[in-house]
């Protein structure tokens, strides 16, 4: 009896949606994977439903439809290029799509209608994952991290897992077992780099940072966007595009004395999520941990190259050293979910969320 399962991820990048077929037992497999595109209306449909504006209820009642087929489309089109039978796959973990994380207001939407998902594939659908551990009073997010310590935790070495998706997140995986697995985003990731280089060169991304690279850091606007609340704010904690956005960049650059050169800005923004996360690894008292990056950002050779500069004493690599490519890590973590939940198993980690306690996480939705 096969034992495979789905995992779907659509991430703050909005660059697309990430399927994956993997199977865990007797061990971990990684069989199939698919990029399914994000069609440009739902794309600035869910841009829109990140900010507060008019008639939210209307507009996310329709997406949340629109993207569940999508998802949907999406395991179907990875289940017939990977020549697999629909029934061979006990179920599918989806995050959803986010639109609005508040965990200070003990709330995080992500939508793409899980009913349909099980309608439309006739497979068994786990979404919502979230939900219970905000209800317990956790951030959350991020849920990773115990699904890094399954799979990568080493009893040798320190450990760090960083995720460089639209926000930035790491998971710290001491050698020690009597040591707790913990993690949160740092900030940003790759969020504000993509809106800055699309606003003025009209490109998704900065291809390896090339762009950053040839610019200069501008100190001043460095400094002042790392007095951020937020990056000084003691963990648990989690964001979004609630706060990293491109007001938020906007603002930092209206208070610079004079108008800075483009690169320049982006040189700056690539400094800031090294930064960020350099000095966030270094507050942890972890011995020269190894670095493992995954997630879009690990592509990014301008990033990959300050990280190891800002952190000489630790190896970096990405995850596929660790024999899961970097792209895949967070659909393959929902995967993981939906079998834990299945299981009736904890997925969430208190440690890292802040919850009352570890959950069983997410809702079922039969076939
Ligand atoms: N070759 C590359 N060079 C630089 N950045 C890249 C490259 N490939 C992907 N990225 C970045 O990764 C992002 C997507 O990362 P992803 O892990 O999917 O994030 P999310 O989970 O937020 O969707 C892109 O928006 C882009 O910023
Ligand atoms: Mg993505």
């Amino acid at each position: 009896m096969s034992q495979y399962y789905i995992g779907l991820m659509s991430g703050t990048s909005l660059d697309s949606v990430d399927a994956v077929l993997v199977r865990f037992e007797p061990e971990f497999e990684l069989l199939a994977w698919h990029e399914h595109a994000l069609p440009e209306p739902q794309r600035q449909s869910i841009l829109q439903l990140t900010q507060p504006g008019d008639n939210e209820i209307e507009h996310l009642g329709l997406l949340d439809r629109q993207l569940g087929e999508l998802f949907a489309d999406a395991v179907n089109t990875l289940l017939e290029r990977s020549g697999t039978d629909p029934a061979d796959i006990i179920a599918i973990g989806s995050h959803g799509q986010t639109i609005r994380h508040r965990p200070e207001k003990g709330f995080s939407l992500q939508i793409g209608d899980p009913a349909s998902i099980a309608e439309h594939t006739g497979i068994t659908t786990l979404a919502d994952f979230r939900r219970r551990d905000l209800a317990a009073g956790g951030q959350g997010a991020p849920l990773v991290p115990p699904f890094h310590e399954h799979l990568f935790r080493s009893h040798k070495q320190d450990r760090v897992l960083v995720n460089l998706g639209g926000m930035a997140n790491i998971t710290l995986l001491p050698a020690n077992p009597q040591q707790d697995v913990s993690g949160y985003d740092t900030g940003p990731g790759n969020v504000l780099m993509d809106t800055w280089i699309q606003r003025q060169q009209g490109k998704a991304f900065d291809r390896h940072g090339d762009w950053a690279r040839s610019g200069q850091v501008i100190e001043e606007l460095l400094d002042s966007m790392l007095s951020d609340a937020y990056f000084h704010q003691p963990p648990p904690k989690s964001t979004g595009r609630e706060t990293f956005n491109s007001e938020w960049l906007e603002r930092a650059i209206t208070r610079l004395a004079e108008a800075p050169r483009a690169e320049d800005v982006q040189a700056t923004l690539l400094e800031l999520t090294a930064r960020s996360l350099a000095d966030a690894i270094k507050t942890h008292s972890l011995a020269q941990p190894e670095l493992y990056l995954c997630g879009g950002g690990s592509h990014n050779q301008g990033l990959h190259q300050r990280l190891q500069q800002l952190l000489p004493d630790s190896q970096i690599s990405t995850t596929e050293a660790l024999g899961l490519h970097p792209d895949w890590m967070e659909a393959t973590a929902f995967a993981w979910f939906a079998m834990r939940t299945l299981n009736r198993k904890t997925a969430s980690r208190a440690s890292v969320t802040g919850a009352r306690g570890d959950r069983i996480l997410g809702a079922i939705h039969l076939p």
